[in-house]
């Protein structure tokens, strides 16, 4: 059943960061497309005027937006609205109200510190702003089971859960998506995935760049909060779900839900954190911080389908390239011939750069000397110019009232129920050198057998 689209958007925190690189181009790319005729007001504290706004939002299409479309910033900027005051101040709060005019299904867009959507949430209930509203929210969510569960108290204090849409823009990259389309459209695939023939799952999420002066957020998070408990969570369940039985949000989100339950708390032993030299010296990095930039860890899905099968997750900063690629390594064969010793055939779904999917093989090797040679059959694509970006996906979304691609209430919490006690533990952090695949104790305690599969970028 399709869901009333939103008539107004109000988004919180229009001077900051996130508007500046990801809302702005999302909300020109919407204008383009046609799916943003509503008004859009921005509100913050900044002592900003609407003019100054809209100097903002060229200036962010320009660095980051693939520069300005004239006729969409021209419609974009006539939606613009802008109300500048203090959170705690009800007056704001009366001018959001003033300018939703006769809007009656607005959607409030949070991105804002998740230590602020408390107080957010009660002014505008109390100015009334929430009736018939939709509330998106910014990662992270929460920082551990425990907080994560009052900010679901707060949310759900005032919208329905229907009404509650939980970003994680991993899920709005076509890629990710693609995921569950190209698992569940070709049934090749189901043929050997399953613990019968599959021996291992690796999933790495590399990236080249540090922590891009985010020092201040980056030392509360660290990289299995930033990015493993949500981004990489949602790949491993969209690899390792059952087909839904139908593709309503819910029957999908059912499904990725009971992956997350069928996972233990992750264990000290089963997890390595790293942190690169230097990182201490970054500014708003306390110098003796033990938060990690880099996590390799192991887990298992207990279901029927996993049982058996490790999985094995690893993300960090300054590694030598930037990518995300998951490998599925199957059973070896027997032997047959007595020079080639057989290697894992496996299957490997790259989600960026570009978007590969590849069958490793043993071909005959070209001297002929029957000791086999590795190959790969590839197809790989580079996105589309007219692709939508995530954050255009999931804001597009939200405001038709699309729940798919957004963490449920219970999927959050089991997500931080498996890696909660382990952070508590506080285990210990090995440095590493930019640029190496993190602190070499990772090939010890926590490695496929055959190893990790180092993505490789061809520039
Ligand atoms: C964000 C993390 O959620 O995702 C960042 O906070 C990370 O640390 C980013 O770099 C990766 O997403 P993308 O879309 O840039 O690959």
């Amino acid at each position: 059943m399709s869901e009333p689209h939103s008539d107004a958007l109000v988004f919180f925190g229009a001077t900051g960061d996130l508007a500046y690189k990801k809302i702005f181009p999302a909300l020109q790319a919407m204008q383009k497309r046609g799916s943003l005729n509503v008004p859009v007001i921005g509100v913050a504290k900044a002592g900003w005027n609407l003019d100054q706004l809209k100097a903002r939002a060229r200036d962010s299409l320009e660095k980051h937006g693939g520069g300005v479309d004239p006729n969409a910033f021209a419609a974009l900027s006539s939606q613009l609205r802008y109300v500048d005051g203090d959170y705690n101040d009800p007056a704001t709060f009366a001018a959001i109200r003033k300018e939703l005019g006769a809007a009656k299904r607005p959607a409030h867009y949070l991105a804002i510190p998740p230590s602020l959507f408390g107080l957010v949430v009660e002014q505008l209930a109390k100015s009334d702003c929430t009736r018939g509203a939709r509330v998106i929210v910014e990662k992270p969510f929460g920082h551990d089971l425990d907080s994560a569960r009052k900010l679901n108290d707060i949310l759900l204090g005032t919208f329905d859960e229907d009404h509650i849409f939980r970003i994680d823009h991993y899920l709005g990259k076509r890629p990710v998506h693609n995921m569950l389309f190209f698992r569940f459209t070709n049934a090749c695939l189901d043929s050997f995935w399953s613990r019968e023939h599959i021996e291992s799952v690796q999933i790495t999420m590399a990236e080249d760049f540090g922590i891009q002066g985010r020092g201040a957020f980056y030392d509360q998070t660290g990289t299995i909060r930033d990015v493993i408990q949500n981004h990489l969570f949602q790949v491993l369940a969209n690899l390792a779900m059952e087909p839904p039985v139908r593709t309503d949000s819910e029957s999908i989100r059912d499904e990725k839900v009971k992956v997350l339950k069928a996972i233990a708390p992750i264990e000290a032993r089963n997890v390595v954190r790293g942190q690169f030299r230097g990182y201490r010296k970054e500014p708003g990095v306390a110098p003796d911080s033990k938060i990690e930039t880099f996590a390799a860890l192991q887990l298992e899905v207990g279901s029927w389908r996993w049982q058996g099968v490790p999985f094995y997750i690893r993300a960090g900063k300054s590694l030598p390239v930037t990518s995300t690629e998951l490998v599925v390594r199957l059973r070896k064969p027997p032997v047959v011939f007595p020079t080639c010793k057989p290697e894992s055939n496996y299957f490997r779904f790259r989600i960026s750069p570009d978007v590969t999917v590849a069958l490793g093989v043993t071909a005959m090797d070209t001297d002929e000397q029957m000791v086999g040679q590795r190959a790969e059959l590839v197809a790989s694509r580079h996105p589309g110019a007219n692709e939508m970006d995530a954050y255009e996906r999931v804001l597009g979304d939200a405001m038709v009232g699309d729940r798919t691609l957004f963490a449920r209430e219970d999927y959050v919490e089991e997500a931080w129920r498996i890696v909660d006690p382990v952070l508590k533990q506080g285990t210990p952090v090995h440095e590493y050198d930019p640029g190496t695949w993190g602190p070499r104790e990772v090939d010890a305690a926590v490695a496929p057998p055959g190893g990790w599969q180092d993505p490789v970028v061809t520039r």
